[in-house]
């Protein structure tokens, strides 16, 4: 999978005006933040190693917030992640990420769709304002995180994409590009994963472009993720540069790894245990590592009242 470097449709011509319009408002309060050399390296088109994180200044304030518990410290979800890409362990990503170079960045959109695109990443990014949301975010291994995502409603952007009306599921696919990467072995690469098209049309489900206020830390994803708050971790692909719609469930990575222990649904579910382990309870990650807090597990990671519906018949003991 090589990387595209930039658009290679100007966005005035692939972008509807008003979005086109909300792109220039907003992409403009993202680059106050940038340092003027960042800037100035941007605008004279240099190449430049992965920036550091930077400020988002138009957030609008989630009606998502997880009351019952508190928010996982910045530093432990930046330092203990899932990107095997660079590194099996927890701790890898946050010391081999910074060979992730995020600009330029573009991701295809392609397959059953009115018209394919080649897209920035700034473009995808200015599409809608951008909202906070604060989502529980369970991992299949019974960890969990309280993170504030920043981006907006992936249905927003796939509306704008206009997909035919045989698309059935929405395929995500992840950078694998072998320079920038370890891509240890025993993983079939690229990363791939897949939602069927009214999963990745609810409202929970996130185009994500940063987290706590601030543009996602390469070893997040960066520039450009999902995030399904109600599934288990690995469904959230990371560092996504195509976006294929589909009429037939796309192949997804730890499905065809390890079948029995990863299904395409992969909903948070504590009645269905992982054969190796329970899901009934999940370990919350905070700083306090000597003494773990564990917590039951909810049903659709506790977002059945938005969820639940989409999977109404479905035996989701066979359907895991
Ligand atoms: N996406 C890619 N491309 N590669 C990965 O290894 N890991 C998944 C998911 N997305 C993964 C990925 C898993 S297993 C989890 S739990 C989450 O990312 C972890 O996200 P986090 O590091 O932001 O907590």
């Amino acid at each position: 999978m090589l990387l595209r470097t930039g658009a290679e449709i100007p966005s005035s011509e692939i972008t509807p005006k008003e979005l086109y319009e909300a792109f220039q408002a907003n992409r403009r309060s993202v680059l106050t933040g940038l340092g003027a050399m960042g800037v100035a390296a941007a605008a004279a088109g240099f190449p430049r190693m992965a920036a550091a994180e930077t400020k988002l200044n138009n957030l609008v304030e989630t009606k998502y917030a997880v009351p019952d518990r508190a928010t996982t410290p910045e530093a432990k979800a930046k330092s203990y992640n899932n990107f095997y890409e660079f590194g099996e362990d927890k701790s890898d990503p946050a010391k081999n990420a910074h060979t992730l170079r995020t600009r330029p960045w573009s991701v295809k959109v392609e397959g059953l769709v009115q018209k394919p695109r080649t897209i920035d990443d700034d473009t995808i990014a200015g599409y809608r304002p951008m909202e906070q949301r604060v989502y529980r975010f369970r991992c299949v291994e019974a960890w969990s995180m309280v993170i504030p995502w920043d981006g907006y409603p992936l249905a927003e952007f796939i509306k704008a994409m206009d997909p035919l009306p045989s698309a059935k599921y929405v395929q995500f696919i992840s950078l694998a590009d072998g320079k920038q990467e370890l891509l240890p072995g025993g993983i079939e690469w690229p990363y791939s994963e897949g939602l069927r098209m009214d999963e990745a049309m609810n409202p929970l489900t996130l185009l994500t472009f940063g987290s706590y206020g601030e543009t996602l830390a390469n070893q997040q994803g960066a520039p450009i993720r999902v995030i399904v708050p109600w599934k288990y971790g690995f469904k959230s692909a990371k560092s996504i540069v195509t976006i294929r719609f589909v009429d037939k469930q796309p192949p997804t990575t730890w499905n065809e790894l390890a079948a029995n222990e990863y299904g395409f649904y992969s909903n948070v579910n504590p009645s269905v245990d992982h054969p190796r382990w329970s899901q009934a309870h999940e370990r919350l990650l905070n700083s306090n590592t000597i003494f773990p807090k564990y917590v039951p597990t909810l049903m659709f990671n506790g977002y059945g009242d938005q969820v639940a519906s989409m999977y109404a018949g479905m035996d989701l003991k066979k359907n895991y």
